[in-house]
């Protein structure tokens, strides 16, 4: 099957949008790379664009359960495993340049890992990102059997707390980025928690997803303080406080509140949707 065709043979819209739309962040590297101002060490701008991507996408696989749930929209279930096989690519790329800019000398490579935590701890993701890559096939979940594969695909999660982390301790000032990643997680996590408890009908429901919103924009916000505070001594109410000015943007707690209550309210405009249109949401409820 190739990537751009359904399971029956025929050409994909939704495949082929998301397969041109992964080769997006490629063309723009090698663009800067080939194209742009020469920089001092253009494997290291490599390293650094490809493993922002690769976070990104990571982000935005786990976003693909929700809002196929949400939307009531289970083809894009599709777009989910190229989406993951992507953030691997780029994963790929990120640790090549990293060693295309030591050299190519494994030596230095396999002891700075050992020495640097943050290495280390980016070189465990990079292991669980292998692991769920290599086993995403259909074959490899026939062969692994559907409960094995998908306690192995829960993985993901640990995968993007060692992402976050590794981006949070090579980050020298500015952590607004993996903070609005983390808030993130703590929302894919909080939804999965809900629907494990109450299933499909509770995760998707208009008062839970809001209350999570709330609730993940306000760990982000707290979050964002602690790790000031632990790592700069700033006062913990000095960074709440800077969430009420807008001066500088808004904060990333703000932001996982924006896309909190932008699922709620994709949840809210799906309702509408059915009841504006009985008849066709009947027969997509039929599909599904
Ligand atoms: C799940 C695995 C990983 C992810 C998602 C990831 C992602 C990232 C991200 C987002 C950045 C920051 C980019 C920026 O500053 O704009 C970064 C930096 C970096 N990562 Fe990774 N990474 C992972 C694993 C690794 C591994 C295995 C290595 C090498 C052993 C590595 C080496 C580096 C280096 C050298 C930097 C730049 C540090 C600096 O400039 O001081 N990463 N990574």
């Amino acid at each position: 099957m190739a990537p751009w065709t359904d399971r029956t043979g025929k050409l994909s819209v939704l495949k082929s949008v998301v397969l041109a739309a992964l080769f997006l962040p490629a063309i723009s590297i090698g663009y800067g790379l080939f194209l742009g101002p020469p920089v001092a060490r253009p494997a290291i701008q490599v390293n650094h664009l490809a493993g922002l991507w690769s976070v990104r996408l990571l982000m935005i696989a786990l976003a693909i359960t929700p809002l196929r749930q949400i939307l009531k929209w289970p083809r894009l279930i599709t777009a989910r495993r190229m989406i993951g096989v992507a953030a691997a690519i780029y994963l790929g790329v990120h640790f090549l340049a990293y060693v295309v800019d030591k050299g190519f000398d494994i030596a230095t490579v396999l002891t700075e890992i050992v020495q640097r935590i943050y290495l280390m701890i980016g070189f465990g993701g990079m292991m669980i990102m292998t692991a769920l890559a290599i086993t995403s096939s259909d074959g490899m979940i026939r062969r692994l059997g559907a409960r094995r594969w998908q306690r192995l695909h829960r993985m993901i999660y640990l995968l993007g707390l060692l992402a976050i982390i590794h981006y949070f301790l090579q980050m020298k000032l500015n952590v607004a980025q993996p903070t609005i990643y983390f808030g993130l997680l703590i929302w894919f996590i909080g939804y999965r928690v809900i629907f494990w408890q109450g299933g499909v009908t509770w995760a998707t429901a208009i008062l839970p997803l809001l209350l999570l919103g709330v609730l993940a924009a306000c760990i982000t916000a707290l979050g964002e303080a602690a790790y000031f505070n632990l790592h700069r001594g700033i006062p913990v109410e000095r960074i709440l406080q800077a969430n009420l000015s807008f001066v500088r943007g808004p904060r990333p707690g703000w932001i996982v509140l924006f896309l909190g209550l932008g699922a709620t309210g994709l949840a809210i405009g799906r309702r509408i949707w059915d009841a504006v249109n009985p008849v066709k949401a009947a027969t997509v409820r039929a599909q599904n």
